[in-house]
């Protein structure tokens, strides 16, 4: 990994957004459009932290607005999490991709990559202030974690960092739109389960 320049404190997610638009400390930031940052509530009962944004995101800069956005709102709202009320980001702030003709394919961030952008999200979340974390499938449970997690294993427990802020992991809603039709309802089912873990959170 390149040496990091040295980091200046991140004050307010303008400057998030300003620092990642510079930042190539990984080499997808020169492919990409924008950086993409996180937005909802502050202070929310719960951030929920995706991969990377994808071709929608990277294009409008704004998270989880495309294909799995719209399932992870269906999602929240069927396991009961008003989605006003989270803050929703990504391990990664800019998107990687392969030319396919004229389409843009999503490429898995490396774990370089991911590391890379780790101080970005960890900044997001001092600034954030969540009571609670999702990870929303590998590569923001190995960001948040600090190491693998297996995901499939451990989907809808929840798991505690060193700074006490709790994590509670599950399926990326990319994962949902590759499964076979006829498997999807129950997958999709499974999801709002694990979901429905952070429920209490909201409870008056
Ligand atoms: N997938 C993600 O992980 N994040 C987005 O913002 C969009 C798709």
């Amino acid at each position: 990994m390149p040496d990091s320049p040295p980091h200046r404190r991140i004050e307010s997610l303008a400057q998030l957004k300003a620092a990642t638009m510079a930042c190539r400390e990984c080499p997808i930031g020169e492919i990409a459009t924008q950086s993409v940052v996180g937005e909802g509530m502050l202070q929310p009962r719960l951030m929920l932290v995706g991969e990377q944004p994808g071709d929608q995101e990277d294009l409008a800069g704004h998270p989880f607005i495309g294909p799995a956005g719209k399932l992870l709102a269906r999602a929240l709202e069927a396991a009961g999490i008003p989605r006003e009320q989270t803050f929703v980001s990504n391990a990664v702030k800019h998107f990687k991709f392969e030319l396919r003709g004229k389409r843009r394919i999503h490429k898995s961030p490396a774990v370089r990559e991911i590391a890379a952008c780790h101080h970005w999200l960890e900044d997001e979340i001092a600034l954030v202030k969540p009571a609670a974390l999702v990870a929303l499938g590998s590569t923001a449970a190995r960001s948040l974690m600090g190491r693998a997690v297996p995901v499939m294993a451990q989907r809808g427990q929840w798991l505690p960092r060193p700074d006490g802020l709790q994590v509670l992991v599950t399926l990326h809603p990319s994962a949902l739109l590759r499964v076979d039709a006829e498997d999807r309802e129950a997958a999709f089912e499974a999801f709002v389960a694990d979901l429905r873990q952070a429920k209490r959170l909201f409870a008056r």
